[in-house]
């Protein structure tokens, strides 16, 4: 278990000794996050869906020195969160290593209450609520056998303030943000720190094609990011690296905002 820095003047910043794992990887601010905490020193675990792309980072982080490993799995499915953990759990038995875990997998979507179907309301609750639930219990788990570990959950502005057409994701995102505060005061006894990322509108292919085709819309969320432009997955790695490092241990059970101070704003 790391060592905890009470009494120093040094805080530390360095992700060396951790074996971090970052859903959703394959992609937008998980890949970004990955790529960084590489650099930062940890030894990193992508996952996603598409093989592909997480080939394509593992070649990547590797070509840089850092060490990546990567598993397909889509966190709906319980059954292949269990494999990821038994993954963690080998890693971890050849090496000591803090674990790390950033729960980024997710997508959203903009639609009028009245057409939001079935299939969307379970797709977006099995995706951020179930998935990242099981997510945090199964690799939680882990970090509660070794005494320490620190989860970070990607919430969004959105679990804070709201806006027409995006009811299913606030809710979904405020419920993240809520169950990492519930998990932060039944884990803090045993040395788990869990925590909440959340950005404000970031730009990422996804993001990009859809406000591209919605102009106006993309037009209201900029007016409401007082620093005057959009994020970038850049802007959220201080934070990411700030809750993976021992720099954060005594923060658990809050919500970081990047958002340029879209929150503030109301
Ligand atoms: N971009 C924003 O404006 C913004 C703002 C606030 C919060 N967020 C949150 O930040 C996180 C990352 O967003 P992003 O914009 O970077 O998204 P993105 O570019 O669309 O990437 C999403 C990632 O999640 C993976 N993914 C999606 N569903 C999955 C599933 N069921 N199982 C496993 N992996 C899954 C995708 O990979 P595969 O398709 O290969 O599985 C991809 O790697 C999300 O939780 C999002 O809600 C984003």
């Amino acid at each position: 278990m790391a060592e905890e820095n009470i009494g120093s003047i040094e805080p530390n910043f360095s992700l060396k000794g951790k074996l971090a794992v970052i859903t959703g990887a394959s992609m937008g601010i998980g890949k970004e996050i990955a790529r960084a905490f590489a650099a930062a020193g940890a030894e990193i675990i992508v996952t996603a869906r598409t093989e592909s792309k997480l080939i394509e980072l593992k070649e990547d982080v590797e070509k840089d020195g850092g060490i990546c490993h990567f598993r397909v799995n889509d966190i709906t499915n319980i059954s292949q969160i269990e494999e990821l953990a038994d993954f963690i759990r080998e890693k971890l038995s050849e090496q000591d290593k803090d674990l790390v875990l950033v729960n980024n997998a997710g997508f959203g979507f903009t639609k009028p209450v009245l057409e939001v179907t079935k299939e969307d309301f379970d797709l977006i609750t099995s995706t951020h609520l179930r998935g990242t639930f099981f997510c945090c219990q199964k690799i939680g788990e882990i970090m509660l056998e070794r005494g320490y570990g620190k989860i970070i959950n990607l919430g969004s502005t959105w679990g804070y303030t709201t806006d027409a057409k995006k009811a299913p994701y606030c809710m979904a995102k405020a419920g993240i943000a809520h169950m990492s505060r519930a998990i932060s005061t039944e884990w803090a006894p045993n040395g788990i720190r869990i925590n909440t990322l959340a950005p404000t509108g970031t730009v990422t292919e996804f993001t990009q094609k859809t406000w591209e085709s919605m102009p106006e819309r993309a037009q209201g969320i900029l007016s409401r990011i007082k620093l005057g432009r959009f994020a970038y997955p850049s802007d959220h790695l201080g934070a990411a690296i700030f809750l993976a490092s021992s720099a954060s241990d005594f923060i658990t059970g809050q919500t970081i905002y990047v958002d340029g101070g879209f929150t503030a704003a109301g």
